[in-house]
């Protein structure tokens, strides 16, 4: 079929993109004027001694098409916008072409880049082509369109974008997984309209999601609304805050607070992640232990803020600082409840709430006979955290076997800190999609691996050494394909929090077991593939470990090991000379006297950063990254000679960040697997950021 030029318009150069080199720019003069042959001669011409220039490419292929020549066009505009994604013409036009020819639903995916790269004739032909097509082409044209945004930092506009795909199909949980990964970078610095909280507050209703990458964004939200606002001013008005908060509670003036949802919803499913914030909390739990100690007439109306408070301290571990004067306080409390129980009389809900945001209900020795009382239903979240979800996991852990014995002093030292300190205190299993083979899922990984290399067996025996609280064994047997997961760690607490976790996702692949690494030749079992995060660093003899690990992998096994590296560890290592200097202990009161001399640091801008990490806002975490009790890390080489020595084969890094291989990859480009330690450590000497605190690879045993 041959088209006319106003069926195809010719390119046009569009203000975000580079100007074209003057002999380029005449050829496209001419071709806007309608002389395709000029421009032709003047585009070859050009190609020829730059054969790779986007806008060449682009242009020749804009020409092609109104030449009818539909295949040479298509080459050329794929060749151009895979040279520089960022040009919305080649990809306006590719959509055109497809468009004439009636793929209509092929065409939404050029014209949404098109659209969201700013062309000015995109958008309208995307709506009309959209009305011809089904909800699922558009919900897809919107997640083109808000990830394009997003790649090029435009936050507001990707959130908009995929806040359309949510309203076209709410159902769809894969929308929702990428608005709340955007809102893991947004911070708001003014006011939030009502329909962008209110989906901020359905996407904390939503179990499927990991509600802590939004605590951020809806904390900065909440702050730049009015129910925050008496607990803002207690803060800057001149007398002291918790008076003025005390008052503020006999007045009802914390109802709006109190009333709004969304503050409660961060409170009960997710981390306060705000110094600020944090602050504002720990002053509001101090006013309402002052003020309504005894006070009975008044709790029943706080009773459900003060749940969600005693939620986030248990969640946080307890890491917000006290005052000795609510220390006092609170054994008096605590003393009140013992003797209640022990004359098995009612013991009021707000004053067990109160306990229960300074230390953890389960502990007290009338636990038992707390679970068995009945509580109002505004108590019912404190109660299941606090009371059922750590009883079961005491009687779990009396189940789980012991099989392979404590190795030698130093992992008694790891075993105890982890029976303190289980790591990490998680909520959510965020979903992952479909249920996919092994072998899949390292394909998609690693997709240059060859096919033999990544070949594994349909029902892989898979281990977790280092399980911790189970996020990694959960995750495989949720996700694998009749996998069969063994978990292994050397803290009984840590393994019970696991296992309850198993029952609650009703998993039943997965076989919790204590023992330790470096005797699990006892175990007598090989596995397809091994699982051992941010376990090795904190031995003695990481080798020693990690041959235990190699010798229990059957051929073609894969391994994915996360282990601190030395570079990207520097950053820390100014904040544990803090710790040096401040002479702090490893007790939790010092923790947390050491965090707030952390906030206080205005000018330290390394602890500031400290300050803003996820790791700082609760116990476990904070303690495991920098008050850990031994931790080494390595270097690109000596891990590249470690895995030499164990006879292993290095696959690649797994990051979070996508656009590191693509960086790689330009800087390397001969390295085309992305799996040469040589080269990878000299990116990380160009660019020492690339590794947050952790390398995160996979080796391979050769068959
Ligand atoms: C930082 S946590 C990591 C937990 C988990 N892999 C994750 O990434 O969520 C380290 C875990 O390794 C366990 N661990 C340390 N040394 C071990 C050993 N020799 N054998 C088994 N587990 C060990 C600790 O008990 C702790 O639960």
């Amino acid at each position: 079929m041959q088209l006319t030029p106003a069926i195809l318009e010719p390119p046009v150069v569009l203000s975000n993109d580079p100007p074209p080199p003057p002999a380029l720019a005449e050829g496209l003069r001419r071709h806007q004027d309608g002389q395709l042959e000029g421009a032709e001669r003047i585009y070859r011409n050009f190609l020829r001694d730059n054969p790779e220039h986007p806008q060449a490419l682009a242009f020749m292929g804009t020409l092609a098409a109104q030449q009818g020549n539909f295949q040479v066009a298509t080459e050329l505009l794929s060749k151009a916008i895979q040279r520089n994604p960022a040009l919305a013409d080649p990809r306006y036009c590719r959509g055109r072409i497809l468009a004439i020819h009636g793929q209509l639903s092929q065409a939404v995916t050029p014209f949404s880049f098109a659209t969201a790269l700013g062309h000015p004739k995109a958008g309208e032909e995307l709506e009309s082509l959209l009305t011809q097509l089904g909800p699922q082409d558009r919900v897809q044209s919107y997640r083109i369109r808000a990830n394009s945004h997003y790649s090029r930092n435009q936050l507001e506009l990707a959130l908009q974008c995929i806040r359309d795909a949510i309203r076209t199909n709410p159902e769809d949980i894969s929308n929702w997984l990428i608005f709340t990964q955007f809102l893991a970078h947004i911070r708001f610095t003014r006011r939030v309209e009502p329909d962008l909280l209110a989906d901020i507050r359905d996407a904390f209703e939503i179990k499927e999601l990991d509600h802590k990458h939004i605590a951020g964004a809806a904390i900065s939200a909440l702050m730049h609304g009015d129910s925050i606002a008496t607990l803002r001013t207690a803060f800057a008005q001149d007398g002291d805050p918790i008076d003025y908060l005390r008052r503020g509670l006999a007045e009802g003036a914390l109802r709006p607070l109190t009333e709004d949802s969304l503050f409660r919803k961060i409170l009960e499913r997710s981390l306060v992640n705000s110094p600020e914030f944090e602050h504002l909390l720990t002053g509001l739990r101090t006013a309402i232990l002052l003020e309504y100690i005894g006070n009975t007439d008044h709790q029943p109306k706080l009773l459900g803020l003060i749940s969600s408070l005693s939620q986030q301290c248990f969640l946080n571990e307890y890491i917000w600082t006290t005052t000795a004067e609510e220390g006092e306080v609170v054994r008096q409390l605590v003393g009140e409840i013992k003797g209640l129980a022990e004359n098995n009389k009612p013991v009021p809900a707000a004053t067990l709430a109160i306990v229960g945001a300074y230390q953890p209900l389960h502990r007290l020795p009338c636990a038992m006979w707390l679970q068995t009382q009945a509580w109002p239903e505004a108590l019912a979240g404190t109660i299941r955290l606090q009371l059922d979800e750590p009883l079961q996991e005491q009687r779990l852990r009396t189940q789980i076997p012991s099989v392979l014995p404590v190795a030698d002093d130093e992992s008694e030292q790891l075993r105890l800190q982890y029976e303190e300190s289980p790591y990490p205190r998680w909520i959510n299993l965020p979903i992952q999609g479909d249920t996919i083979s092994l072998e899949k899922y390292i394909s998609r990984i690693f997709p240059t691996l060859t096919e033999a290399e990544r070949r594994q067996p349909d029902n892989p025996q898979i281990l977790v050494a280092g399980c911790g609280t189970g996020l990694a064994p959960n995750h495989l047997a949720q996700h694998i394909k009749n996998a069969s997961v063994v978990a292994l760690d050397l803290s009984l607490n840590s393994l019970a929090y696991a296992q309850r976790k198993s029952c609650e996702l009703s998993l039943d692949n997965v076989e919790y077991m204590q023992g330790d690494i470096l005797n699990l030749g006892m175990l007598g079992r090989q596995f397809d593939h091994i699982n051992c995060y941010g376990v090795l660093h904190h031995l003695k003899d990481i080798q020693k470990a990690w041959r235990a690990l190699a010798d229990c992998l059957t051929p073609n096994g894969t391994m994915q090991i996360g282990i601190y590296g030395e570079i990207a560890q520097r950053p820390l290592e100014h904040a544990r000379l803090f710790i040096d200097q401040g002479s702090y202990g490893s007790s939790l009161d010092d923790i947390r006297k050491c965090r707030q001399d952390m906030i206080a640091q205005k000018d330290d801008t390394l602890i500031l950063r400290l300050t803003e990490s996820p790791s700082f806002f609760n116990m476990s975490d904070f303690r495991d990254l920098i008050f850990h009790y031994k931790k080494r890390f390595v270097t690109m080489v000596q891990l590249r000679n470690m895995i030499a020595e164990l006879g292993l084969q290095f696959i690649g890094f797994q990051h979070s960040d996508p656009s590191i291989n693509q960086r790689y990859l330009h800087r390397f480009p001969q390295d085309t697997a992305m799996c040469s330690l040589e080269l990878w450590e000299q990116f990380e000497a160009e660019h020492p950021e690339t590794f947050s605190s952790f390398y995160n690879f996979w080796v391979r045993k050769p068959n």
